[in-house]
């Protein structure tokens, strides 16, 4: 018999989200953006633009199917998302050793959580956009002398001077070019990885059979120039696909029901990650859900519970009972950082105690309320910093001087990192024991 024509397998294969048809690549720019850069020239933004819509994908179409077969099967309570990586990338520090380590952390941190759960770990990177940070001000004064403020280094630098702090468009290229050269280190160490799990698993003293590891990408959708810029059809999926990245997700502070960003993410097939914290009312959650997903199908939607050790217990409970009853088919995970920002004299800080409590709080409520414990979201580095304190090497506030590196806000180390994935391991345990009884 014939082969089918490739398109036409893609197109059976891809029964989930298609693009809706009221929708356009640049429908955002009719609705009010937060967060956005203040570009001083509007034409050179324009020109990068350009650029950057004349250039091939980042990601490819078949590769973000595959991550949302994948997530649909966690929808299905089975398995579980590792996502992790930097707050925010950076140029100054990138090279491929930076790459190889956050690969092989994930690597190692999902061969402990794969040893405990009944299905598969999905690895999502943060990194190969993750460039661009909301902030809570607009603006910094230091010593009388007020600048914008550093908004990563897609937008300007960190540097307190007008010349760093001045939004320049052409960093969209730089990160561009950045992201571009990350993701071919990945597939360099994808297929590489058969031997990089030997060696971990011979490390960890772990058992099992070796299969191989696919490593998605995923960023904050921020700059919106830049997403739509990479914004691609796929005629065999009938679908806008966003090329920057296998999944996108809104920020706490950019999900507005009407704004631009919900609007740019509804069409878009990816799949697409939702941070909730504190703020979000259960009526908002189940507009915003039946906005980006009106299909309701397994493997769009992730939730990104982040609400603090203290306030986890308050908010999750009444929004994960809502999707729920709604019967909607999204997967709940939880982001234990963002909730649990301290601060240690200058320095943003936070505790292994409080991020391991908020991870343990989830579990415990997403098994009240009968939901399967999806996935977690961490801010970490495999390299050795000081930025959070606590963890099997006890890291206390004098350490933080030694090696903080961030940016942004404070990273797990690789120690720290590992530290709570075995116990998530244990978390996760009881899944395993049950798949089996
Ligand atoms: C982030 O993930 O880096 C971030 C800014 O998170 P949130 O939108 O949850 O504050
Ligand atoms: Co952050």
């Amino acid at each position: 018999m014939a082969e089918e024509a490739p398109e036409k397998k893609r197109r059976v294969r891809f029964a989930d989200h298609q693009s809706p048809s009221d929708w356009t690549p640049v429908g955002w720019r009719e609705r009010r953006a937060e967060q956005q850069p203040d570009y001083p020239d509007a034409g050179a933004l324009q020109r990068v633009e350009r650029r950057l819509a004349g250039s091939a994908p980042l990601v490819e179409v078949a590769d973000i199917i595959h991550l949302r077969a994948s997530l649909s099967q966690v929808a299905n309570a089975q398995g579980f998302i590792l996502q992790g990586g930097d707050c925010a990338e950076s140029f100054a520090e990138f090279n491929a050793e930076k790459v190889r380590t956050t690969y092989k952390l994930l690597l190692q941190m999902g061969a402990l959580l794969r040893s405990a759960t009944a299905g598969e770990v999905v690895h999502l990177a943060r990194i190969a956009g993750q460039f661009a940070k909301p902030r809570s001000a607009g603006s910094e004064t230091i010593g009388g002398v007020t600048l914008p403020s550093y908004r990563g280094d897609a937008v300007n630098g960190p540097a307190f001077t007008a010349a760093s702090r001045t939004p320049d468009p052409r960093r969209l290229l730089d990160a561009h070019r950045q992201a571009q050269v990350t993701i071919e280190l990945l597939h360099a160490y994808a297929s590489a990885s058969y031997a990089d799990l030997a060696e971990l698993h011979a490390e960890t003293g772990l058992e099992g059979p070796l299969r191989p590891v696919s490593m998605f990408t995923s960023h904050e959708a921020l700059l919106l120039n830049y997403e739509q810029a990479l914004t691609r059809w796929d005629a065999p999926s009938e679908s806008w696909w966003a090329t920057t990245g296998h999944m996108l997700w809104i920020g706490d502070r950019t999900r507005q029901l009407d704004g631009a960003h919900v609007e740019f993410c509804r069409g878009v097939a990816n799949p697409i990650g939702l941070k909730c914290g504190p703020s979000l009312k259960v009526d908002e959650l189940l507009r915003l859900v039946e906005r980006l997903d009106p299909e309701n199908r397994a493997g769009r939607l992730v939730l990104i519970g982040r609400f603090g050790s203290a306030k986890v217990a308050e908010h999750l409970p009444e929004l994960m009972r809502a999707t729920r009853r709604a019967g909607r088919n999204l997967v709940w995970t939880i982001d234990p950082m963002h909730g649990n920002t301290r601060s240690a004299g200058a320095r943003k800080t936070r505790l292994v105690s409080d991020i391991l409590a908020e991870i343990a709080a989830f579990f415990a409520i997403a098994r009240a309320e009968g939901v399967h414990p999806g996935g977690m979201h961490l801010e970490m580095t495999g390299g050795d910093v000081t930025e959070c304190l606590g963890g099997s090497a006890s890291l206390v506030e004098e350490d933080l001087e030694r090696r903080y590196l961030t940016h942004c806000d404070p990273r797990l180390n690789r120690g720290q990192a590992i530290d709570v994935a075995a116990a998530v391991a244990g978390l996760l345990a009881p899944e395993r024991r049950s798949d089996a009884a």
